[in-house]
């Protein structure tokens, strides 16, 4: 899929489960440079053609600690990336609020999580500076999904463990067929 303003950019593979990668914790981002804010602009690409609304370094088998996310719809309103490095949690709300949850790198699994309903969230911008958003609803829970990848927590760590078992048998078995070992 061609996104016109971004068709310098590249695509990026996805890794998805079982890869152990997706376990690690990401390490902090030490430099914003040109490098990284092109990762996090392929990242941004392979995003929008996967599709998604949020996309984790680690997912492309980066794991430094660098997240997208766009939530706008895409039929009815403007694109609106965000890129977070490095984000930290200032504040958690209290109340707490379901959403049904899907992730790029563990296909056609959906997950019911509840979730604190909104944050603030303190990180270094595309630019390298520093920006504090509070945010709820959907951005709120996409950031905690996305911040869970950076210390390798997946949606299936929200089901009960017979149920994430199947989906991991599932997934290791589908790895085995295409690899053919
Ligand atoms: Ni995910």
């Amino acid at each position: 899929m061609a996104v016109t303003y971004l068709s310098a950019m590249s695509l990026l593979p996805i890794i998805t489960l079982p890869d152990p990668l997706l376990r690690t914790r990401s390490a902090p981002i030490e430099r914003v440079d040109d490098a990284l804010r092109r990762l996090a602009d392929d990242m941004l690409e392979t995003m929008y053609d996967a599709p998604g609304i949020g996309l984790a370094a680690v997912q492309v088998a980066v794991p430094r600690r660098l997240l997208v996310i766009d939530i706008a719809d895409k039929e009815t309103e403007p694109p609106s990336p965000i890129v977070m490095i490095n984000p930290e949690i200032v504040k958690l709300g209290d109340a707490l609020a379901p959403y049904e949850e899907g992730c790029l790198s563990i296909p056609d699994v959906r997950v019911e999580i509840e979730r604190p309903s909104s944050l603030t969230v303190h990180f270094l911008d595309r630019d390298g500076r520093e920006q504090q958003l509070t945010a709820d609803g959907l951005l709120a829970t996409a950031i905690q999904h996305e911040m869970d990848h950076l210390d390798g927590r997946l949606i299936i760590d929200f089901m009960s463990r017979l149920k994430r078992d199947i989906v991991v048998r599932r997934f290791k078995k589908q790895a085995r067929l295409e690899t053919g070992a």
